[in-house]
């Protein structure tokens, strides 16, 4: 053999093998495995812990799940309010952000209850003063963790709801599983509490999830206070209802936006 004719083997080859380390992360990319992955950089993955109910040595009780300290608060059970909600409401909120003052209301906040003779009972108000920025807050939230199934509307006709229309129509073998999402204006949870709505939100019902984690719990009043403004929109009242100020302002509109034909 040349010598010319071998080095370009010799080439190809080095070449050729180049490549398997990117043919075996293609492989890695595309393949499922239920194994963990390796971790060449160990970071916190592996550590040290108790399983629940196991008894630890470091504790003078020999208990590993420590009971809460009284007077102080897991970081997930703090309430966040804005400082309009503390300045209109001075005697609830404690300064800065989190409440503690009223054990009651901080209950009531905390579950969507109040205690009735010993009995717990679902808020029929949301405990929280309802501003225009809350409201405005509970829609921002809404559309991002309520729209995919409910809709923007409520109706019950979010993104995800559509695609899985599509896969039905499609015939496709992973519709089937999905329950369609509550109608949110619809009289079954019109005639929910607040609290009963909070708590839908908090620990989910049926087959929809727990938002307790993704959503701090101010933000869930926001929302029901939402459920609620969108339900009072779907209300046709005629414009003679309406209250004089409204009216009037509708009156000084150009005759073409009423729709009456009429000029002024
Ligand atoms: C992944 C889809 C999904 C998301 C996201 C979702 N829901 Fe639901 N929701 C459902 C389904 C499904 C039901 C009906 C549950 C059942 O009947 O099994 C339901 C039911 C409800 C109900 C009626 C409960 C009752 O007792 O009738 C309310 C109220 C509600 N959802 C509010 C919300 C709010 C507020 C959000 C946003 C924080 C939200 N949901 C996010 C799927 C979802």
């Amino acid at each position: 053999m040349k010598r010319k004719t071998r080095n370009f083997y010799i080439y190809v080859n080095i070449g050729l093998l180049g490549l398997v380390p990117f043919g075996l992360i293609c492989l890695a990319r595309h393949e499922r495995t239920t194994t963990p992955r390796w971790a060449i950089i160990q970071d916190m993955d592996k550590q040290p812990y108790y399983k629940p109910q196991r008894p630890s040595t470091l504790f003078a009780d020999g208990r590993a799940m420590r009971p809460h300290i009284p007077g102080t608060l897991a970081q997930q059970d703090f309430i966040y309010v804005n400082q309009a909600q503390v300045r209109a409401h001075p005697h609830n909120w404690a300064k800065g952000h989190v409440v503690l003052k009223n054990k009651t209301l901080y209950d009531s906040v905390l579950y969507g209850q109040k205690l009735v003779h010993g009995q717990g009972q679902w808020l029929t108000h949301i405990p929280i003063p309802v501003t225009k920025r809350f409201v405005e807050r509970g829609r921002t939230e809404f559309n991002i963790f309520c729209e995919p199934c409910h809709g923007y509307n409520g109706r019950g006709n979010g993104t995800v709801n559509r695609w899985d229309e599509r896969l039905r129509k499609d015939g496709s073998p992973d519709a089937g599983t999905w329950v369609p999402p509550s109608d949110l204006l619809g009289p079954g949870v019109k005639f929910l509490s607040d609290g009963l709505i909070f708590n839908v939100i908090s620990n989910g019902v049926g087959t929809m999830a727990s938002y307790k984690d993704q959503i701090p719990v101010v933000d869930r009043w926001a929302i029901v206070s939402y459920v609620r403004a969108l339900e009072k929109s779907q209300k046709v009242v005629p414009v003679s209802k309406l209250p004089y100020p409204i009216r009037h302002s509708l009156k000084s509109l150009p005759a073409k936006t009423m729709g009456n034909g009429k000029k002024k």
